[in-house]
């Protein structure tokens, strides 16, 4: 009888889980299909708008997109920005506001800076093997299917100065990718990619995606996905490296194949090296600082082994080649058909999250994107951010189209850029918190004073194309939960 009993519980427990998921994925599925259909619904207007336009003025789909925002833009100051900003709820008033920001920034800037004022290297140098093993760990325990690190992260600083600081144990050739970087294992056993500095802050690249990384642009766009709340980046610090003393003696035989050591005019042995990738060569030698002997880069702490990563084609991926363009760019259905697949659906809105944090750093070249593997609802992980801050002059607006063709976004998204975009205090712009959260970096000016404004530019024309969203659409189908 005890034995039939427990059976029955069973039985209905089983049942009960089994109803309970079929509710839930039903839920998604009918959530997603709404969607699809709002959408296909509504999207009929903004291509008769779009294409009346093309044939007039023969505008590309860009430029007419372009076009719009910008007077949308000048339309939004007339009215004065924080009219727009402050139109609809409660918690608008800007003391408010001010108030969260303050707090917000505040949190930032106390969790990734240390608190120690004196020079950290000696300290972080200490630093013995158990602790540096409870810093890595600590790193380990955050991740998680949409965080690499958590809102609130304490720990972020000691990660930052043991990435900075801790002694390289080994260095090897790193296979991945195209460029030139080096795989470190740090004291602990932690292991981080090192990007060499390969241009100073100010060089612009012929094109939107050509060129190397920048090893600047990957360490500001590791704070810029903390301050949008993207929190899903891996964690970048900046380091210093002495290529005789910390690389060449830990070198792994293929690292150590490709010194080429060079002789300075003041009869000096300079250790430089070409590495191993498919750009690398003998004649492309990497050397570093003459009068100090070291190379500057970013150090990006690798993520826990057993989080493996799936690469995706992205659907707005650009076809790289100048006379051919992708059909996206010239179809403003586009988005239907995004829309219409089952696997691409559940993650517009991530794509639309993703194409306004690359819009900022001016990345145009994330032609593939990456997920955790086998982890349900998996954030699209903001790595590779190298291809960024090339040109302070050119807004692409082409990496915002996932925003302009769906024309849906996160509430909370929205939500959160309109409390920096309409501030109307100078402090809490987005260049300011830049400032405010590197200007202590060893690295520093890690942007040109014109790659700044950049950003607080480049964030208002996302506010006016939201704002044109809301003009075709109504607010209650653009802002999605
Ligand atoms: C689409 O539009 C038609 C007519 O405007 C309306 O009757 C229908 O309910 C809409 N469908 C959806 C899914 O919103
Ligand atoms: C648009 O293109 C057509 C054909 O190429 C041309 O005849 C027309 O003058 C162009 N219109 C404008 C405004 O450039
Ligand atoms: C540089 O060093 C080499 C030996 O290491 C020596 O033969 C040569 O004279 C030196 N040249 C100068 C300019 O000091
Ligand atoms: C952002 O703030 C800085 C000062 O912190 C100010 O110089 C700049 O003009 C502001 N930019 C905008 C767009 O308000
Ligand atoms: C978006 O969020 C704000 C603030 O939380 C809320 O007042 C508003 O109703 C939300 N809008 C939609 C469409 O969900």
């Amino acid at each position: 009888m005890r034995r039939f009993k427990t059976r029955i519980v069973t039985l209905l427990f089983v049942c009960s889980i089994i109803t309970v998921s079929m509710l839930f994925y039903f839920m998604l599925i009918f959530d997603d299909k709404k969607l699809a259909n709002n959408l296909i619904n509504t999207s009929r207007s903004v291509i008769v708008v779009g294409f009346a336009e093309l044939r007039k003025e023969n505008l590309t789909l860009c430029e007419t997109y372009e076009k719009k925002a910008k007077l949308k833009l000048i339309q939004m100051f007339e009215d004065g920005m924080s009219a727009v900003g402050h139109d609809n709820n409660g918690d608008d008033d800007e003391n408010v506001n001010e108030n969260y920001l303050e707090n917000f920034v505040e949190s930032l800037k106390s969790d990734s800076q240390p608190e120690r004022k004196d020079s950290s290297s000696s300290t972080a140098v200490k630093l013995k093997d158990k602790e540096l093993k409870k810093i890595w760990s600590t790193a380990k325990k955050w991740v998680r299917a949409r965080q690499i690190i958590p809102e609130k992260a304490p720990e972020l600083s000691s990660i930052i100065e043991a990435l900075q600081h801790s002694k390289i144990i080994k260095s090897d050739v790193s296979r991945k990718g195209t460029q030139l970087k080096l795989l470190l294992t740090l004291e602990g056993g932690q292991q981080a990619l090192f990007k060499p500095r390969r241009y100073p802050r100010d060089y612009i690249t012929d094109d939107i995606y050509a060129g190397a990384d920048r090893h600047n642009g990957e360490i500001v766009a590791f704070h810029l996905s903390r301050i949008l709340n993207q929190r899903y980046a891996p964690i970048v610090a900046s380091r210093i490296i002495n290529v005789a003393q910390e690389i060449k003696p830990v070198a792994s035989p293929s690292l150590l194949v490709t010194f080429v050591p060079q002789k300075t005019k003041t009869n000096q042995t300079l250790e430089c090296f070409y590495g191993e990738c498919y750009y690398c060569n003998e004649y492309e030698l990497l050397c570093p600082d003459e009068s100090t002997g070291t190379l500057e880069g970013s150090i990006i702490l690798m993520l826990p082994n057993q989080y493996q990563l799936q690469k995706l084609r992205h659907p707005w991926q650009r076809t790289y080649k100048k006379n051919l363009k992708a059909q996206w760019e010239m179809d403003s259905h586009y988005c239907l058909s995004v829309l219409k697949s089952n696997s691409l659906r559940p993650r517009v809105l991530d794509f639309v999250d993703t194409a306004i944090f690359d819009y900022l750093i001016g990345n145009a070249d994330r032609h593939h994107y990456e997920v955790f593997k086998h982890v349900s609802n998996s954030a699209l992980l903001l790595i590779d951010n190298g291809k960024s801050f090339g040109d302070p002059a050119h807004d692409e607006t082409t990496i915002i189209f996932p925003l302009l063709q769906c024309c849906v976004i996160r509430n909370q998204t929205y939500q959160h850029l309109r409390r920096f975009a309409f501030t109307t205090s100078s402090q809490f712009n987005l260049s300011a918190i830049i400032r405010q959260l590197l200007s202590n970096d060893q690295l520093w000016p890690l942007l040109t004073d014109r790659h700044l404004q950049a950003l607080d530019r480049r964030l208002r024309m996302i506010m006016a194309s939201i704002e044109l969203c809301f003009d075709t659409y109504q607010k209650n189908y653009v802002l999605k939960n």
